[in-house]
């Protein structure tokens, strides 16, 4: 699988407009723990230094109470748990701001245990691999077709769940091109850990091409190999979980592969897209990714291929 241009990930890198404000926020709380750290470190020294005990020391003094370093010792940390307090609500406020009228631009739709995008302004439908337009402000609505998963790309910033019957918003603002990764956070089966997010941030013109591409209707086979993998693929049962455009493939329950020769992946960032594994993966899906919806359908490895090649056409 080649994801290896992927930018690699760290708690203070920021990729969206959102991401930054957090990140910021991070920043902030670290400096004010780290000057208290500090504080109570060096105080703690200084005394344990200066008031050392020597032999033949005198008992010191008893102290019973003393009113104004209680009430300073209650008031600073009161004050500055108000101060972060009042910038986390800002920050929550800048990223999750009220959705109103909007509609989404991209609808995030989780399975077990694969991503599906949708992009209801244009009327493009992919899966596992998420192109968003550098710069546009967008907003995602997350959505879950059976049990709660978790959307979350650590570059764009938080997570969001995906509740079966419920749409959460997700407000982004890609500020920088490039392969981010994310990951499924929420445990939902037996391959929660092969959910990869693949999310593709591209120039606007780049995005724009892109779309009129997915927008196409893939050219009919002409080679025979790939005739005879669509003659299979249409009289079998893929046709009643998968969608192909220009075909009688219309169901919507498995990831969409009226594009998939376009994508980097099988298998939700699982394997290399190519024929042989594609081969491979048609012949026995449970091979790679035990207890996913797809059966091992018992294909001899010649219409497999055949299957494989036809598929590797669709563009
Ligand atoms: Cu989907 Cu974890």
């Amino acid at each position: 699988m080649d994801l290896s241009t992927a930018q690699t990930t760290n708690i203070f890198n920021w990729a969206t407009e959102q991401a930054r404000t957090i990140v910021w926020l991070e920043w902030v709380n670290l400096a004010i723990c780290m000057a208290i750290l500090f504080t109570v470190i060096g105080l703690l020294t200084y005394a344990a230094i200066k008031f050392r005990g020597k032999a033949g020391d005198a008992d010191p003094p008893h102290v019973e109470g003393n009113l104004k370093l209680e009430i300073t010792w209650t008031v600073i940390p009161a004050l500055i748990f108000l101060f972060l307090g009042v910038l986390t609500g800002t920050v929550m406020h800048d990223v999750n701001p009220p959705v109103g009228k909007r509609l989404p631009d991209v609808i995030v739709n989780a399975h077990q245990f694969w991503w599906e995008y949708s992009y209801p302004k244009t009327g493009v439908v992919t899966a596992n691999e998420l192109y968003l337009p550098e710069g546009a402000d967008l907003l995602l609505e997350i959505r879950s077709a059976d049990v709660i998963h978790s959307f979350w790309v650590p570059d764009f910033g938080q997570k969001m769940d995906a509740i079966p019957g419920h749409k959460n918003n997700l407000f982004l603002k890609p500020v920088r091109s490039g392969l981010f990764l994310g990951q499924c956070s929420e445990y939902c089966g037996a391959q929660h850990s092969l959910m990869r997010i693949v999310a593709n941030v591209v120039p606007q013109k780049e995005f724009d091409t892109w779309t009129q591409s997915q927008l196409k209707v893939p050219a009919a086979p002409t080679d025979p190999t790939a005739k005879h993998g669509e003659e299979l693929i249409m009289s079998k049962t893929c046709v009643q979980c998968h969608n192909i455009a220009g075909t009688k493939a219309v169901a919507n329950v498995a990831p969409d592969l009226t594009h998939i020769a376009d994508r980097k992946t099988l298998g939700s960032g699982l394997l290399e897209n190519t024929t042989d594994n594609l081969t491979k993966w048609i012949m026995n899906p449970q091979q790679f990714k035990p207890g996913c919806y797809m059966p091992n359908m018992r294909l001899t490895e010649s219409d497999a291929h055949d299957m494989a090649v036809y598929l590797e056409n669709l563009k």
